[in-house]
């Protein structure tokens, strides 16, 4: 069995909040029913190369807001603006704290009366590093508000200098930026991202729908996409929702055209929480031009439809790490709506390639077939010698 995974969070927020709780509800069922037990709920992969959903420790946490600052993290993640629901009794504690990070565009205006910034929140990077570091932390898990393109820059070069893989959350680019993923390459730091792509959110529908029109024949005529939500992310997307707007249409692929409208965030509704909700809509024209429309509402709890594509990242950073391999890991791209350049099977199977291909030079256990291909190799080699 694989050691442990061990992560370093940075935005103490909903994201962070749903995967500590959701790895607890998982380690509560396999305490009742047995760490074999196979088919956890809501799970897409109990087991990436050997490491199980219940194998993901936090072991470092930075954040800047004065609510957060400075707390044991299994308080921090209860603290406002977060209003993802409390969904287990206990919480397992744990020996981490969360640490004062660095502002840069972090805490815009717009949010500065939901999380007021801690005095301490302008750590340099030889603080944050030295915290990796002394913490053994495996993967650094970025999850900032969107639009915070220096606050992403600051903390992927405390990654690359500390050699910690690094799993960007959000549409702020980094591993699409060819000179930020160029040096990860050169570190041979594994970099996975950009913007993780919702267990089952409104980009997976819409480009479903609009990708059954086009198998069918019709043309899109005009088509939409509307979310609304209550949380602190929806609240930023409103004000910053350029990058999230780009992402998205990303994450439409080749369904994506100018007949294509995508509003990240179509209001901040307080009253749903972190809740989502998401409406879209297809209209295509069909034989003799006439019209034929397809709406769907798509309601979920946003940030759980986060954490269950972020426990597949993180494991897949910490295999690319174990087996030394950096730059942007590929693989990836049915859980990214934004995938590196080159990236573009957006089918599961290349994950599961991906992760096993990895977990493969960890344990340095050949393929099927190569066996016998080394050995003859090397019975040549001795024949020849
Ligand atoms: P959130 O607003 O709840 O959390 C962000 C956290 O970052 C807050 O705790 C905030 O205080 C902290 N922060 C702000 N500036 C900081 C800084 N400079 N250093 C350290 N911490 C800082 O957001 P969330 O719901 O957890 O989402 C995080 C990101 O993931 C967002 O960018 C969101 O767009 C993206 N994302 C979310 C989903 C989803 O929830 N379904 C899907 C795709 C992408
Ligand atoms: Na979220």
């Amino acid at each position: 069995p694989m050691e442990p995974v061990r992560i370093g969070v940075v935005g103490v927020g909903n994201n962070i909040s749903a995967l500590l709780q959701g790895v607890q509800v998982y380690r509560n069922l396999e305490a009742a029913h047995g760490r074999d037990a196979e088919g956890l709920p809501g799970v897409t992969r109990c087991d990436i190369g050997g490491v199980r959903v219940t194998d993901v420790r936090i072991s470092a946490a930075f954040d800047v807001a004065a609510q957060k600052v400075g707390l044991p993290l299994t308080e921090a993640v209860f603290a406002a603006p977060n209003n993802y629901p409390r969904i287990v009794e206990v919480l397992e504690s744990q020996p981490v704290k969360v640490s004062p990070g660095a502002r840069f565009d972090g805490v815009p205006e717009h949010l500065a009366a939901l999380v007021p910034v801690d005095a301490h929140a302008d750590r340099g990077i030889e603080g944050v590093v030295e915290e990796l570091l002394d913490t053994r932390t495996e993967v650094l898990l970025y999850s900032l508000p969107t639009g915070s393109p220096q606050a992403a820059r600051f903390y992927a070069e405390c990654a690359l200098r500390a050699g910690v893989a690094l799993v960007n959350c959000t549409p702020d680019p980094l591993a699409t930026d060819p000179a930020i993923a160029a040096r990860f390459t050169a570190a041979g730091v594994p970099l996975v991202g950009d913007d993780l792509a919702s267990h089952l959110g409104s980009s997976v529908v819409h480009r479903t729908l609009l990708q059954l029109v086009a198998d069918r024949g019709l043309d899109v005529d005009r088509s939409y996409q509307v979310n609304l939500g209550g949380n602190a992310d929806f609240k930023n997307l409103l004000v910053r929702g350029e990058a999230k707007r780009t992402s998205k249409h990303n994450a439409l692929g080749d369904t994506s055209s100018d007949r294509v409208c995508v509003v990240p965030s179509g209001g901040y509704v307080p009253v749903l929480g972190d809740q989502k909700v998401g409406y879209v809509f297809v209209e295509a024209l069909g034989w003799g031009g006439m019209p034929a429309t397809l709406e769907v509402k798509l309601t979920v709890q946003d940030s759980s439809n986060a954490a269950g594509v972020i426990i597949d990242l993180v494991r897949l950073a910490a295999l690319a790490r174990r087996a030394g391999v950096g730059g942007p890991v590929h693989g990836a791209a049915s859980l990214l709506k934004s995938p590196p350049p080159g990236d573009t099977d957006r089918s599961p199977d290349a994950f599961d390639r991906a992760a096993a291909e990895l977990a493969r030079r960890i344990t340095g256990t050949p393929l099927p077939g190569e066996a016998t291909a080394v050995g003859e190799a090397a019975v040549l080699g001795g024949s020849l010698g």
